[in-house]
Formats: structure tokens, C-alpha cells, sequence
């Protein structure tokens, strides 16, 4: 009769071990009793980059890399992008369920409610030089409203929990917006409450002198459709980022810093502005084979191509990809699309890219909308990291609430030096080439 068990001998004594499995996984810890004798620490594993170690148990995103699927609290992202608002997302993420109504109603009000930014904040955003990168000025934003809200280290407190959620998903696109406003070198619009969260996102952003600014349907639906995908995507760097600072038991605003931070490198969330610049880098189609050799001979990297969970196709993209069709009816031309299609038609055939299962990500696509809506590359992780911030708040509720959770703190494999004495300067030799040259 088969067992849930791993049976594991160790060649080095000869001992053999039952190891419980539960969910497709054995706990780490069950191999510290594997020792060579009672100086021996006990076994552990080797996982750089955490990429077959399962931090944490989660109910909120459930992807199969190999079948390109992702599904938010069990539904399937098409049926969400097709049907949801960015807010009713959000409101399924953080809560489980979608909402009645009256509940969507009530929620809209309370997010609504925290959209306004305390001057304070404003007059920090205005205080960075006009040219500063949106993104380090987000990051600096988000993390100093920890100073405004003291009473968000409360985290035990799940009122008060909520309140900071509430706050964090409304205020992340305030300061996205005077961020950009900043950076445009324009006054600020302020939050409207008659819109909905993405309309007023856009009139925040891009208000000028109309009495009565009204979105673009088109561009608010794409908008609404971005949001949507971007709104959490389970153990990512980012989500690892808040997870982890989370653990320390850090306020909110502390921690979302931090995912945001993470998001800020370009092989994760920037690399929607690393594709536009590689994009425009490329030029026009005729060059695209040239460049393609070069990312064969490990002298570029494809940006906005493969995913370290995705190996069939990313199905953010797919979705992404008909939108940026309708998009492109309403905005003018973009001929970096044509060096965009071309680099997907020949990277797609091509065996480099094929025998390594690298397709499409959900920035090869993202940044030509945002581009096509006259964005500035830099604020292309800006706009990624609005709608993720109902991720990361969410897999913060799920880490406070969670019993088995503790402080994060990974063990290594030490290399260094063995033990020895410190030495007087007059005693030290000559340093070693290239050690403080
Ligand atoms: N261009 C060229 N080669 C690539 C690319 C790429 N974009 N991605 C992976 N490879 C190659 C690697 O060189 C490696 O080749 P090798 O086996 O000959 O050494 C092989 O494919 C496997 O790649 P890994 O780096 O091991 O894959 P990993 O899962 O660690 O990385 C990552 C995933 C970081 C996303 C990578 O594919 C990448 O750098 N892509 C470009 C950046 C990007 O688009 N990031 C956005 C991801 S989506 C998101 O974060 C929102």
C-alpha cells in the first residue's frame, strides 16, 4: 500500500529516514535530523533564489506555469478581465469572495474616502528633483506614510488592519499620479469621487484644462483590463519583498515600500520600461535579426521575454495583446509595434527561444499601452505598481493572520575563511590585487 512518505537513506551512515509528505511537499525541517553524528547541524537544502522552496501557504493565486494558467481566489483571470472592475478585484483578492452590491458599494465609498493625500506627502513628492525617477519617488512616498499613520503598527489589530489596506490601494494611485505631475512639471489634480477608481486615476494624471474631464472609455477599459492582470501574481520578488519585511512584524507602509523597491529591478517589474528602451534601441524591423543574434550570444537579454514560473505562455499576455489592439485604434501609431511584433514573430520560431521555453511576459506588451497613452517610460513601473499594491496588502493580511508564519531568516552555506587572528596593520602583507584598489 502506497504512503505519503519519502524514505530517504544517507549513504554517509547508512541510516535511513520516513519522511512525511502533505501537499506535494516535505518540510524542510524534517531533514535537520539527518546528522553524521552529534556535532553534525543536520541536513538542509541549497535553493538560491527560492525556486523549488514553498515559503508560505497561500488561498489567494493559484498559477500552472506549464499550462499558462492564473486564477485569482479560484477565477480564472479571462473571466475577470472580461467582466470586473479593478476595485471588485480587489475586493475578491483581500477578501476571498466576490462582493454582493451593497458590499462593492460600501467598499468603493471607504477606498474612495482615502484617495486624498495629506500635504505633508505632497510637499515630500515636491521636494525631489523634477527629473527624479517616478519610481524611487513612489517607493520614498509609500514608505513615509508609515510617519503619518503611527497607528498602523497595530498590526494585530484586523480593524485596524483594514483601515491601513483601505489606504494603501487608494493612496498608491494618488501618488502615482502627483508623482507624474510632478515629473510633468504640472499642478496636481485632486481625487474625484464621481468617477470610478481607474477613471479617476486617469483624470489625476491627466487632467489639464477642462472643465469637465471625462476618460476616454476606451483607454479607462484597457486601463481597467491592466489593473486587473497586474493585481497580484502569488510569491513573486515583490510579494517575497513584503512578505518578508512583513514577518519582522514592520507597519504596512514599511513593508509595501519594500515590495515596490523589489518591483523596481528590470527582471521583474521594470522590465516594462527595459522593453520600450530595448524597442526603441532595435529601431525598425530590419534590425530586429541582428539584435536577436545578439541575445543568442548571451550579449543582450530579450526584455518582457520568459518568466521563471511561466514556461508555455504567460496568459497576462495574451489578454494584454488584444487590448493593446484597441487601444491602437484610438492613439496614434506606434511604429515600435512593428519591432515589437516582428521580435515576437522571429523569437517565437526561433529554436534559442523555443528549447528554453521563453515566450511573451506580461511587459512585452504593457509598456506600447502605456506608451500609446504618452507615458514616459519611467513611470511604466509606476503604473505596474498601483494595481499590485492590492496584492501585496492582501498576502500581508493572509502572513499577519497566519499561525505558522514566523520571522523570515533564511540559513547559508558558510564559505569564508576559517577562524583566525586579527592582525596589527604593521603585521598585514600587501592587499591582494584588486582588493581596495
Ligand atoms: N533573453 C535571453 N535569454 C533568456 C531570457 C531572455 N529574456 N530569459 C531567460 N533566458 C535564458 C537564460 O540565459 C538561460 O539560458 P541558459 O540555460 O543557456 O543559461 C535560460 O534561458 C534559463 O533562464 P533563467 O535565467 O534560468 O530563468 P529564470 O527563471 O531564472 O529567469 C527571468 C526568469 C528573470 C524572468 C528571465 O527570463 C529574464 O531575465 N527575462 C527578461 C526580463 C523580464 O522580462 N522580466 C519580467 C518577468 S515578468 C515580471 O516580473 C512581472
Amino acid at each position: 500500500m502506497s504512503r505519503d512518505t519519502l524514505t530517504v537513506t544517507d549513504n554517509r551512515t547508512g541510516a535511513t529516514y520516513e519522511i512525511p509528505i502533505a501537499q506535494g511537499t516535505i518540510r524542510a525541517m524534517d531533514l535537520r535530523q539527518i546528522r553524521t553524528g552529534a556535532e553534525d547541524f543536520g541536513l538542509m537544502t541549497y535553493d538560491p533564489g527560492l525556486t523549488n522552496t514553498a515559503a508560505t501557504k497561500s488561498a489567494i493565486t493559484y498559477i500552472d506555469g506549464d499550462q499558462g494558467i492564473l486564477r485569482y481566489r479560484g477565477i480564472p483571470i479571462e473571466q475577470l478581465a472580461a467582466h470586473s472592475s479593478y476595485l471588485e478585484t480587489a475586493y475578491l483578492i483581500i477578501f476571498g469572495e466576490l462582493p454582493t452590491a451593497a458590499q462593492l458599494a460600501q467598499w468603493e465609498l471607504e477606498v474612495g474616502h482615502h484617495s486624498m493625500l495629506h500635504t505633508n506627502i505632497q510637499h515630500l513628492i515636491e521636494a525631489f528633483r523634477y527629473n527624479a525617477h517616478p519610481m524611487s519617488v513612489f517607493i520614498s512616498a509609500t514608505a513615509s506614510l508609515s510617519t503619518l499613520y503611527p497607528d498602523a503598527r497595530q498590526i494585530a489589530d484586523p480593524a485596524n488592519r483594514l483601515l491601513q489596506v483601505q489606504r494603501m490601494i487608494a493612496k498608491a494611485a494618488t501618488i502615482a499620479a502627483f508623482t507624474y505631475r510632478h515629473n510633468q512639471g504640472w499642478p496636481n489634480n485632486y481625487p474625484d469621487d464621481g468617477l470610478s477608481f481607474v477613471g479617476n486615476f486617469l483624470k489625476m494624471m491627466f487632467r489639464m484644462t477642462e472643465v469637465q474631464y471625462q476618460p476616454d472609455p476606451v483607454l479607462e477599459r484597457a486601463l481597467n483590463v491592466l489593473f486587473i492582470l497586474h493585481a497580484d501574481h502569488e510569491q513573486n520578488c515583490g510579494t517575497n519583498a513584503m512578505r518578508v519585511i512583513g514577518s519582522s512584524q514592520a507597519d504596512p507602509y514599511s513593508a509595501l515600500a519594500g515590495a515596490a523597491a523589489a518591483l523596481y529591478g528590470p527582471l521583474h517589474g521594470a522590465a516594462n520600461e527595459a522593453v520600450l528602451r530595448m524597442l526603441e534601441q532595435i529601431g525598425s524591423p530590419a534590425n530586429v535579426p541582428g539584435f536577436l543574434r545578439r541575445v543568442k550570444a548571451g550579449e543582450e537579454r530579450l526584455m518582457g521575454f520568459g518568466h521563471r514560473v511561466y514556461k508555455n505562455y504567460d496568459p497576462r499576455c495574451r489578454i494584454i495583446k488584444r487590448t493593446a489592439d484597441e487601444v491602437f485604434q484610438v492613439t496614434p501609431r506606434n511604429p515600435l509595434l512593428d519591432v515589437a511584433l516582428e521580435l515576437e514573430r522571429i523569437a517565437l520560431q526561433d529554436e534559442y527561444f523555443i528549447s528554453r521555453k521563453l515566450y511573451p511576459n506580461v511587459d512585452f506588451y504593457s509598456g506600447l499601452i502605456y506608451r500609446a497613452m504618452n507615458l514616459p517610460a519611467s513611470m511604466f513601473t509606476v503604473m505596474f505598481a498601483v494595481p499590485r499594491t492590492c496584492g501585496w496588502v492582501a498576502q500581508w493580511m493572509e502572513l499577519v493572520a497566519d499561525q505558522e508564519q514566523k520571522i523570515s531568516r533564511p540559513r547559508q552555506i558558510y564559505i569564508g575563511s576559517p577562524t583566525r587572528d586579527y592582525l596589527p596593520m604593521a603585521a598585514r602583507g600587501a592587499a591582494p590585487e584588486g582588493v581596495g584598489a
